[in-house]
């Protein structure tokens, strides 16, 4: 087992940390965070839903967000896109790259997007095409992989069939969604090894919510698997509408701190990514549940009062 010797780390706090939040966020905001976030040398960031406004009031405005945004070279600022209503407006918006999101549990499946399992797949199968044929990449997640609220565990077989028939149709990286964040390493080291017998390890990414303080210990598991794409929310915001409880994504601040300890490589800025961090927490008029970027601050605090 090594670990790999860079990282690229997919910036999701704009979609799923905003998705979350009671308040709606201006899109003015929005924009000001993707760009601060991709400034900070974030590679994707992901920069909104094109899904029901009914479902995740939230995400609404996304065409919006997508037309502010000053584009960054080397960037890219993928959206959700569920069906050919959301990918056709996606692509009216100007979105470059778009996702498709399963689940690997027929209950959250049903909650989230209002379809089986397989019905999902049916439904992504004509959005696939037709990125395609724009040469529009396309991302595919799998939900609930080390456990679903509904449903409690879920077979890594089953993560590992939704896997395969979504980077057999077309996408070109399967984002593996822990997204009540209940898996632990040794879990999610099993659920990578059932899906990476049928998706190359170098297609995978760890998308792990830190519900109960366990993102980073089964980010490390899987890094030394070969995993090297890792999703994360600056600030530790986020959650998903469809699954109660489920508490925010890793934050980007604190996985950067652990790969910059271990010498692996991101391109990323962490102080930059703090100060987006900082950005975001006070247009909420909250704290941000990252450790790191709350060390950060109280050092920084520290500096200042000695400095004085
Ligand atoms: P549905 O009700 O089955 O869809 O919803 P429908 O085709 O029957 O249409 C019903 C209404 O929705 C119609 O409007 C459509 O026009 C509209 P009405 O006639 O009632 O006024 N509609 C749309 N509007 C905007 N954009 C669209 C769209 N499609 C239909 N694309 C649907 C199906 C998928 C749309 C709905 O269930 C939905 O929007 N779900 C959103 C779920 C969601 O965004 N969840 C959060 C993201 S997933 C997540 O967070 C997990 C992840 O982070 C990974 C992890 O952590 O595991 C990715
Ligand atoms: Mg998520």
């Amino acid at each position: 087992m090594a670990l790999p010797q860079h990282v690229k780390i997919v910036e999701v706090g704009p979609r799923d940390g905003l998705q979350n939040e009671p308040e709606a966020v201006p899109a003015e905001v929005k924009i000001e965070l993707i760009e601060r976030l991709a400034a900070a040398g974030l590679p994707a960031v992901e920069a909104g839903a094109f899904v029901s406004p009914k479902w995740v009031p939230q995400m609404a405005g996304s065409d919006g967000v997508v037309r502010g945004i000053r584009r960054r070279a080397g960037t890219s600022y993928p959206v959700l896109t569920p069906n050919m209503k959301g990918f056709e407006a996606a692509m009216e918006a100007g979105a470059e790259e778009v996702a498709v999101f399963g689940a690997a549990s027929e209950s959250f499946s049903r909650r989230n997007i209002n379809c089986s399992i397989a019905e999902s797949l049916e439904r992504f199968r004509p959005v696939v095409e037709a990125a395609r044929e724009r040469g529009v990449p396309v991302r595919g997640y799998v939900s609930c992989v080390l456990g679903c609220p509904y449903e409690g565990a879920i077979d890594p077989d089953a993560v590992a069939g939704v896997a395969a028939s979504l980077f057999e149709m077309g996408c070109y990286e399967i984002s593996l969604g822990d997204t009540i964040g209940v898996g632990t390493p040794l879990k999610a080291r099993a659920m990578v090894q059932a899906v990476a017998a049928r998706v190359p390890l170098a297609s995978l990414a760890a998308h792990f919510h830190d519900t109960y303080g366990q993102a980073l210990a089964n980010l490390f598991a899987v890094l030394e698997q070969g995993v090297a794409t890792i999703d994360s929310a600056v600030a530790g915001l986020g959650g998903c509408p469809y699954a109660p409880g489920a508490a925010g994504n890793v934050a980007t601040e604190d996985v950067l701190y652990m790969l910059d300890g271990m010498g692996i490589g991101t391109g990323v800025d962490l102080e930059a990514v703090s100060g987006a961090g900082r950005y975001i927490c006070d247009a909420l008029g909250r704290a941000p549940v990252s450790k790191v970027a709350q060390a950060l601050q109280a050092s920084a605090e520290r500096k200042a009062r000695t400095a004085g």
